[in-house]
């Protein structure tokens, strides 16, 4: 890491936007001003260019920090934002999705044709008693329903929970059950690398294993077909999408609802073992989502084509496919599956295919990209890109330079776009027509958002200088709390700097010369692989939960493609070393995880250890095993219990 540091502060390469970019960029340094001279003012100019059922007149209700309120007394309706008003302005034949499934079907779905789907799905949604403030768990592949779903649960004021598709079954039941979902909308599978990976089977799993756990909530699912696997059917609870949606009515009138109407759930990892239900409201969510997704991603809806490569699982998925673009009438493509199936041409095949103009993704994709090396992209016309965006994680300077020259032709600005699930939209990133941009560095604070780096106690650092990243105002799409626990919410990014009242979001930053931010990862216990947020404390936990383990450690360690990978250092019972080979040992190991939280969480390396490095309190220290998994010198011991333990578990993974 320190040598990391060292390479980005000698980072000298900059690029400044081309004059004709420039011209006509859709962001404009008179933002800037006008967000300084008037950062409310901006922000309700801001959520004007939504539809208002009823016109706000306040803008901020910060008198009960840290609980915002923005633009309280408005109402609208999010999916008549993100679908009708582009109907009834006679763009109704404008595509919105360019649909690409993995095994290379593909569909076309106009503004007009989603808008009735959603229509059709909203009713079907009130017959089956889904109300305002309900909640609706999503666990679909990559297929426009996804995104009618999620737009139809929003239409009728109800709060939908988006689980990735490749969560397990346990973590759905857990997701389901904290947010007390009335529905869940599903399919039987979808294609990823190359075979039906089945959801439905995993949806009868969290809905049937009850054991000793919450009483079941769901009264039905909805389930599209798409992979065509064989699927169990409960005649009760069970319906086919295709059965319900065609036969409703087309007829549905959107209702206004409040600005604060909760409209998203989206769990996330922390620094416990329990995930955080990230709550997102709807008049601030919407004005942000679509206002960054304007001015970041340079988007001229009547011309761009757009993709994000992210899954709607994630928050990316929100606001950068669902909410951001629809709201704003792009065309976008929408993708199935996974970028090097059934090659490693994937993503530049369709980039050719439907001429893609800005292109969203995460520096571990771009890192396997480059590993496979130039050759494959140079099969392909991309010259149509004329956009990059990164989000997810730091992207080093190499992957950077190597995304413009290969994917970008040298012309295309790169976006380094830092965010979270917590503020909902974009909130530090170049503006593409004005910064001139540095290679690995995210830049600057958006207009009308307040970004500083500080020390432990809140003090700048200034330039030059490291510390930790805070958001020092409210911000329109900031969360509202977390699902059922408003301590953990006030405890988890407001008690650290409750004096000054800012937001600490879990990053380490430094400031350049020039005032310009360069994020430098966690300082939590919070892994970040391949741009997924993952808890060391909840593998531990899974860990632990296993037969075979007495105690166990997590660590997050730098990976070349993933950018961080899950290392685990495991006490095994005596009766079971005894019995059963260290190689066994570890691959059930890492096939429990798997199972137990998703094949994302899975360990890369599990390593069988005598001891774990403690301090006299019994604190793991981590640190140290995160230099051991680095392949560095271990650092400082002092303040272990037993000095020599570190020497112990180094010469045991020799
Ligand atoms: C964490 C948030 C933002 C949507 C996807 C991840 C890291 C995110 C960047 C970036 C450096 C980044 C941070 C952040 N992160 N974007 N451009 N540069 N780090 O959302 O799962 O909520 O994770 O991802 O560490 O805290 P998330």
């Amino acid at each position: 890491m320190s040598s990391q540091i060292d390479h980005l502060l000698t980072e000298t390469r900059r690029f400044a936007p081309s004059p004709e970019f420039a011209a006509s960029a859709v962001g404009t340094a008179e933002l800037y001003e006008r967000a300084a001279a008037d950062r409310e003012g901006f922000w309700a100019d801001q959520a004007r260019e939504l539809h208002w059922h009823k016109p706000f007149t306040q803008v901020l209700d910060w008198s009960n920090p840290p609980f915002a309120e923005w633009f309280a007394d408005g109402e609208l309706n999010v999916a008549y934002n993100c679908l009708d008003r582009h109907v009834e302005a006679g763009l109704g034949d404008r595509v919105a999705l360019l649909w690409e499934g993995e095994p290379g079907d593909d569909r076309t779905v106009t503004y007009g044709e989603l808008t009735d789907e959603v229509k059709r799905l909203a009713n079907v949604l009130t017959g089956l008693g889904i109300e305002q403030g309900d909640r609706v768990a999503i666990y679909m592949p990559m297929i426009p329903e996804a995104v009618a779903a999620m737009l139809a649960v929003a239409r009728v004021g109800a709060v939908h929970s988006v689980v990735f598709g490749g969560f397990s079954a346990d973590s759905l039941r857990t997701r389901i059950d904290d947010a007390g979902a009335k529905l869940v909308i599903t399919a039987d599978g979808g294609y990823r690398k190359g075979k039906v990976s089945p959801l439905k089977p995993a949806v009868d799993q969290a809905l049937a294993d009850r054991g000793a756990g919450p009483q079941l909530t769901v009264e039905h699912v909805i389930v599209v077909r798409r992979g065509g696997n064989d699927i169990e059917w409960n005649d009760e609870r069970d319906l086919w999408w295709h059965d319900v949606v065609p036969a409703a009515s087309p007829d549905h009138e959107a209702q206004a609802f409040p600005a604060e109407n909760p409209l998203f759930i989206l769990y996330t990892s922390g620094t416990t073992g329990k995930p955080k239900g990230i709550l997102h409201t709807s008049g601030g969510y919407l004005t942000q989502a679509a206002f960054t997704n304007r001015v970041v991603h340079d988007l001229h809806a009547e011309t761009d084509v757009y993709w994000c490569t992210a899954d709607i699982g994630w928050v990316t998925g929100h606001s950068y496919v669902t909410y951001g673009p629809l709201a704003n009438g792009a065309t976008q493509v929408l993708y199935e599956g996974t970028p090097d199936t059934p090659h490693s041409g994937r993503s530049w095949e369709i980039i050719q295919k439907y001429g893609v103009t800005i292109y969203y993704t995460a520096p571990t994709a771009i890192r396997s990209f480059m590993k496979v090396g130039r050759q494959v992209p140079a099969q392909y016309d991309l010259s149509s890109i004329r956009l990059l965006g990164s989000v997810g994680e730091p992207i080093n300077p190499e992957a950077w330079m190597w995304y413009r020259k290969v994917i970008g032709g040298k012309k295309a600005p790169i976006v380094d776009t830092w965010w979270q699930t917590e503020t909902g939209a974009i909130m530090i990133s170049a503006l593409p027509g004005v910064t001139e941009t540095k290679p690995g560095s995210a830049q600057v604070a958006l207009p009308g958002i307040s970004i500083d780096v500080v020390d432990e106690e809140g003090n700048r650092v200034g330039e030059g200088n490291g510390g930790l990243l805070v958001i020092t105002e409210p911000w329109p799409s900031m969360l509202r709390g977390i699902w059922g626990d408003p301590d953990r919410f006030v405890e988890t990014y407001w008690e650290k700097f409750q004096k000054q009242g800012y937001y600490f979001a879990g990053d380490g930053a430094r400031l350049d010369d020039d005032g310009d931010i360069w994020l430098m990862g966690r300082v939590d216990d919070v892994m970040n692989v391949s741009g997924h947020r993952l808890s060391t404390t909840e593998i531990e936990s899974a860990l632990v939960a296993h037969e075979s383990t007495a105690e166990a450690a997590v660590v997050g360690a730098s990976d070349e493609t993933t950018g961080q990978a899950v290392v685990a250092f495991v006490i095994i019972k005596q009766s079971y070393l005894d019995a059963h080979s260290p190689d066994g040992l570890a691959t059930s190991l890492r096939q429990w995880v798997g199972e137990q939280i998703g094949p994302i969480a899975r360990p890369r390396d599990v390593y069988i250890v005598g001891e774990l490095p403690k301090t006299r309190s019994g604190k793991i220290m981590r640190r140290l095993l995160r230099d051991v998994a680095e392949g560095r010198e271990v650092g400082d011991t002092t303040t272990l219990a037993d000095t020599a333990v570190m020497s112990v578990i180094s010469a045991q993974l020799k």
